[in-house]
């Protein structure tokens, strides 16, 4: 593990990790457990993915923990997850504290259950002052919902006057989005071997470099990380140039 870690270009990490954190059911499945079993597993992976990004120094992390579209499963898995949210906040804020990592949410967040809304906004206050790293939950989370709620917003200030129109630039609008603030994540992971967004981050990963894992997360450890990030280093980012543009 060392030796994947040390093949690692520290200058040339990204900044923001965003991950799809899926499989957890399936995971279970295979073991012969209900699928609460899986999510309560994928606990230690958070843990796992958080600590080897923190110690790497990559400032941002966003992990894809609870999706709008997720409401939809059966209640008795939904309110699982949600008191493992709860449980899972108050339990580790020492360790984030110990490691110095911030905490913060993006998504219709109040629409959250109120114990588990407490919880997170307890864990955001009690780590607000930390800055190794920062950690983002994705929580009732929804790219489109986050897009619409922005052009909503930039439509009530051009009509109140405070913006003109053709001042909208790309950078006003990623300032209306819930990561306002956060780098663009340029390495996307998904696990569970699903090749797919979910509805994850849209506009904020239109570069993003990503890595589909045929793991479910509850194996997820801190060398798929590492591994994940020496195969991003390998890749040749071109932003719509030529190979020999870059190398110029
Ligand atoms: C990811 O695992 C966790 C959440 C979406 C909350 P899943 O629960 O989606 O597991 P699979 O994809 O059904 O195996
Ligand atoms: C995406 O996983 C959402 C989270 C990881 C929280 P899902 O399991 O909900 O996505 P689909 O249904 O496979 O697209
Ligand atoms: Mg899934």
């Amino acid at each position: 593990m060392e030796d994947l870690k040390s093949q690692i270009n520290l200058v040339k990490l990204p900044k923001h990790i965003a991950i799809i954190m899926d499989g957890n059911g399936r995971w279970a499945k295979k073991h012969g457990k209900p699928r609460v079993f899986g999510h309560r597993n994928g606990v230690q992976s958070v843990r796992e993915a958080t600590e080897a990004a923190a110690e790497l120094g990559v400032e941002y992390m966003t992990l894809y923990a609870f999706s709008t579209e997720n409401w939809g499963r059966p209640v008795a898995e939904v309110n699982a997850l949600m008191s493992l949210l709860v449980q899972t906040i108050r339990k580790e804020i020492a360790t984030m504290n110990k490691n110095n990592i911030r905490l913060q949410a993006i998504g219709d967040l109040e629409k959250l259950p109120p114990k588990s809304y407490k919880a997170l906004l307890e864990g955001i206050e009690n780590t607000k002052n930390n800055t190794r790293m920062t950690l983002v939950l994705a929580l009732n989370y929804s790219a489109k919902w986050e897009i619409i709620r922005a052009v909503k917003q930039l439509a009530k200030s051009s009509k109140d006057g405070t913006i003109n129109p053709d001042d909208i630039t790309e950078a006003t609008f990623d300032a209306s989005l819930s990561t306002k603030g956060i780098p663009h994540p340029e390495l996307l992971i998904r696990t569970s071997g699903e090749q797919r967004i979910s509805n994850f981050l849209l506009w904020q990963i239109a570069y993003a470099e990503l890595a589909f894992l045929p793991i479910y997360w509850p194996e997820f450890r801190k060398e798929h990380l590492y591994q994940a990030i020496i195969d991003y280093q390998n890749r040749e980012r071109r932003f719509g140039k030529t190979s020999d543009q870059l190398t110029e």
